[in-house]
């Protein structure tokens, strides 16, 4: 994607925000791309490449490993925007002084600007609400350069050098909390860079269907197709480009939500037109899972599997060229890490590696997007909406909320559970506002009385949270009529049930599943 299209380069010098920069980028309709700090100079220019991002990151800029870049970039002939310590550095390495400061700004600021005529600041407020976060401070800033914007704690919260096009924040644009902190990067990327912001989900798809053509040529593709988000909108998309030359492969591991294999299988075969092999393993899974309790075994022995039956589909399909994979943007995005700029690739945990045998070519057509850009896609390519807006479902699917020995009949049980709970969470308009809901099955007994009877049946927990990324979440405060009526209809609907819980824990200190 990289190649004739206008971008912007991040260089990333390990701020946890980088990718945020990324994505507000792309808001502004220009194609953004995240490179290691110490990419070689080769890597940053590029046709089309109309500026430079510098990130913040954790370290100073006088530590001994404090990470920094070829300082040939600032001389590519393109403007350069340095955050937090992006700016730090670019003042270090072009003449200016750092030092730390007496007293630290973290968090909200407010800032005052002192040239409204800065081309970062056009038609913006003269006081500013913005995000901090820094140690140190500039005291001296590099030949060249003035101050567009200070605050109390910092005396230099903004500052450029016209003439070069080089800018740098104190504080960070792409938070949230830095109110106008999109106008500011849109000045950057449309003012001071002159992109006209023409990238967008159509371009996109067209662009993508001709590099699959280009790249598969007449081969045959096989793709995995599990109905999450990512592989759907990967098989619709590459559908438009191959036709009949793509093959999906649904693998049914028997652990799957309640009705769902029909519902992908049925969806996909007669309203999308695909072709889709299902594999049935579902036995095949059990027996291999019987006595296992333990989670990591569980999922090494799902994951093992995966592959066994993936790869016996592909191998019947035959003359298979292509392994198409729904990698998305950040599962591959390389990092500085923090003990300096040595390069990590961060790799899906669902794709495992394939046997040798299998060393087919790989098609991946969502490796440029983010998570919301998939969404997107799904919607420009004609998705049910329903399939778009679904809650994420783990690889190993019901495994892990069956705590303890997984049986078929702790399958039904757990699957007629959480039908019930979706079922209730749609209905009261809740789903959308949820992240993620389901029901874990535990490995507990309790008493109970139905009728005249006692009961000694299964406990159920229900668990729902609410969360931007999955790295933290917090519990839904669902109504609690809401929760008395999915209790009862749980009790009374599934037999082995006697007891409802509703699971209250934060991540972190939780996870959101329970193993
Ligand atoms: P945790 O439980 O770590 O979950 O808070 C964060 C997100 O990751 C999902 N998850 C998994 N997804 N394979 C997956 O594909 C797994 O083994 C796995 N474990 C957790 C979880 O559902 C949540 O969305």
């Amino acid at each position: 994607m990289s190649g004739e299209h206008e971008s912007i380069l991040i260089l990333d010098f390990g701020s946890q925000y980088t990718q945020l920069i990324a994505r507000r980028v792309r808001e502004l309709n220009v194609f953004s791309e995240i490179l290691p700090c110490d990419a070689a100079l080769e890597r940053v220019r590029r046709p089309g490449l109309k500026g430079i991002v510098l990130s913040g990151g954790p370290q100073s800029v006088y530590d001994e490993n404090a990470p920094s870049m070829d300082p040939e970039i600032y001389n590519l002939g393109v403007p350069v925007l340095g955050i937090c310590y992006g700016l730090q550095l670019m003042m270090r390495d072009l003449g200016g002084e750092i030092v730390a400061a007496d007293s630290a700004e973290y968090g909200p600021a407010s800032v005052e600007i002192e040239d409204p005529h800065s081309p970062m600041f056009i038609g913006l407020d003269a006081r500013q609400f913005v995000w901090a976060s820094h140690g140190d401070h500039i005291s001296k800033p590099a030949p060249g350069f003035v101050r567009t914007a200070s605050s109390r704690n910092a005396p230099f919260s903004a500052l450029e050098d016209r003439a070069n096009q080089r800018f740098g924040l104190q504080f960070h644009p792409e938070v949230h909390h830095t109110r106008q902190g999109r106008e500011m990067l849109r000045n950057f990327v449309h003012g001071i860079c002159g992109c006209s912001g023409d990238w967008s989900m159509r371009a996109f798809i067209d662009e993508a269907i001709e590099q699959v053509r280009e790249q598969v040529g007449d081969g045959k593709v096989v793709c995995g197709l599990s109905g999450g988000v990512d592989s759907s909108v990967m098989a619709l998309l590459l559908h438009r480009a191959l036709g009949d030359r793509l093959t999906c492969i649904f693998v049914d591991n028997g652990l799957l939500r309640k009705g769902e294999a029909e519902q992908v299988l049925g969806d996909f075969r007669e309203r999308y037109h695909l072709e889709v092999r299902h594999a049935a393993a579902g036995e095949r899974f059990l027996d291999k899972l019987a006595g296992v309790t333990e989670p990591e075994r569980k999922r090494k022995i799902i994951g093992a599997t995966f592959i066994e039956v993936f790869d016996e589909e592909a191998e019947a399909v035959g003359g298979v060229d292509f392994l198409a994979q729904g990698t998305i943007y950040p599962d591959r995005i390389e990092s500085a890490a923090i003990k300096g700029p040595a390069t990590t690739i961060k790799t899906h945990h669902n794709v495992g590696g394939l046997p040798d045998h299998m060393k087919l070519d790989l098609v991946e057509p969502l490796k440029d997007l983010f998570k919301d850009e998939v969404r997107k896609l799904g919607h420009e390519l004609g998705l049910d909406p329903a399939f778009v807006g679904r809650h994420p479902f783990p690889g190993p699917g019901l495994a892990v909320r069956i705590l303890g020995e997984i049986t078929s009949e702790r399958v039904r049980i757990a699957q007629d559970c959480d039908a019930i709970f979706i079922e209730e969470l749609r209905e009261a308009g809740l789903y959308d506002s949820t992240s993620q809901a389901f029901v874990v099955l535990l490995p507990v007994r309790t008493v109970g009385v139905m009728g005249d009877f006692r009961t000694y049946g299964n406990v159920v927990a229900i668990r729902a949270v609410e969360t931007q990324d999955f790295m933290t979440a917090d519990w839904a405060r669902l109504p609690v009529d809401f929760l008395s009526r999915v209790s009862s209809r749980i009790v009374n609907e599934v037999r082995e049930v006697n007891r409802v819980v509703y699971d209250i824990t934060s991540k972190p200190p939780g996870t959101i599943e329970w193993e």
